[in-house]
């Protein structure tokens, strides 16, 4: 469906759990933080009547986000039925990584097409800092895992860190030429319940083109502007949803995992869904593409992100 903006609204990012087994700085708060209780969460029927509305109104494209979905138990069964919901015609998964060396096969089994791992640094001391306490090894063991699997594609996600990453930026992009997968450089958004990192914690994906002067643009992809290293098997992808805003571009909705739909992941707008029939969930996202905001406010360290709550909330 069309927004008020002529954006094609066909790609939903669906929460289905805002609990994690990490605690990443850029989004969770060390502690203190509000998990829902389970009566307030959507249950696996709701959620698929969700995705079933979200058809019917000209959503193609699933991505599965937490928290950390693989903490989910149902989380297999629930892709199951989400890929086979008539008009969804890929269901794609955002993970750490950390508990996919066990699930890599069986959800390429349930239909899940692409994988999204968030890996933001290759040292092991590094990596348990940044997440507070997490294996960088279960991480890798997971890419292996995923890249054995057979999805369409992997993809590595590392959001850029002044200070923190911005030396690694070579080696995280050698990972293309090493295997078959993107890595994407994300710049740090100021959210709601991340830490606040220094003044210099942000910086802008040129960094990665000053790094980096042999790649080559390679056009681009949804909100990512592609480049290639020579002789990569990937592509290394810049995101910039604070150096550019790509809200001309958005296809996306959003459904939390206690049934908050949002048009924008920066604004604190939001409709409950949960207890909804198919219809009045259908309804409720004609009104939420109808009124989807033109872009978000600025973004920075002065301005942080309206969202109303924390990523982990609400999947990125
Ligand atoms: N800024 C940029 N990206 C973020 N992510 C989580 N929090 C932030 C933030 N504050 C990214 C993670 C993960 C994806 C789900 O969202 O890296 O890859
Ligand atoms: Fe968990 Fe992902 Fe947030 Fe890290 S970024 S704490 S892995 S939800």
């Amino acid at each position: 469906m069309l927004d008020g903006y002529g954006r094609n609204i066909n790609y939903l990012r669906l929460s289905v759990t805002d609990r994690c087994n990490l605690r990443c700085k850029y989004c969770m708060p060390a502690d203190g933080i509000c998990k829902k209780q389970p009566d307030e969460l959507l249950t696996e029927d709701e959620m698929i009547t969700a995705v079933r509305a979200a058809a019917s109104v000209g959503i193609t494209k699933l991505r599965i986000t937490g928290g950390e979905p693989l903490l989910k138990k149902n989380i297999l069964s629930l892709c199951r039925r989400a890929a086979a919901v008539g008009g969804i015609r890929e269901v794609c998964i955002t993970t750490n990584g950390v508990l996919l060396d066990a699930l890599a096969r069986p959800l390429r089994e349930a239909g899940v097409r692409r994988v999204n791992l968030s890996i933001d640094t290759l040292d092991a001391e590094k990596y348990r800092g940044i997440t507070r306490g997490g294996k960088l090894e279960d991480a890798l063991r997971g890419l292996h895992a995923a890249l054995e699997a057979g999805f369409e594609r992997v993809k590595l996600n590392a959001v850029l860190i002044g200070g923190f990453n911005d030396c690694e930026i070579g080696d995280l992009a050698a990972l293309t030429r090493q295997y078959p997968v993107d890595v994407r450089f994300i710049e740090l958004m100021p959210m709601p319940d991340s830490e606040i990192f220094g003044e210099n914690a942000y910086l802008s994906c040129d960094a990665v083109l000053q790094a980096l002067p042999e790649l080559l643009p390679n056009g681009a992809s949804g909100v990512a502007q592609l480049y290639r290293l020579p002789d990569a098997l990937g592509d290394v992808g810049l995101i910039r949803p604070v150096s550019a805003l790509f809200c001309a571009s958005c296809s996306r909705l959003r459904l939390t995992a206690d049934g908050k739909l949002k048009a924008c992941l920066h604004s604190p707008d939001e409709r409950a869904l949960k207890g909804l029939s198919q219809e009045e969930m259908a309804q409720q996202m004609r009104l939420c593409i109808a009124h989807k905001p033109a872009c978000h406010a600025v973004l920075s360290a002065e301005h942080r992100s309206q969202a109303g709550r924390g990523m982990y909330q609400i999947g990125g």
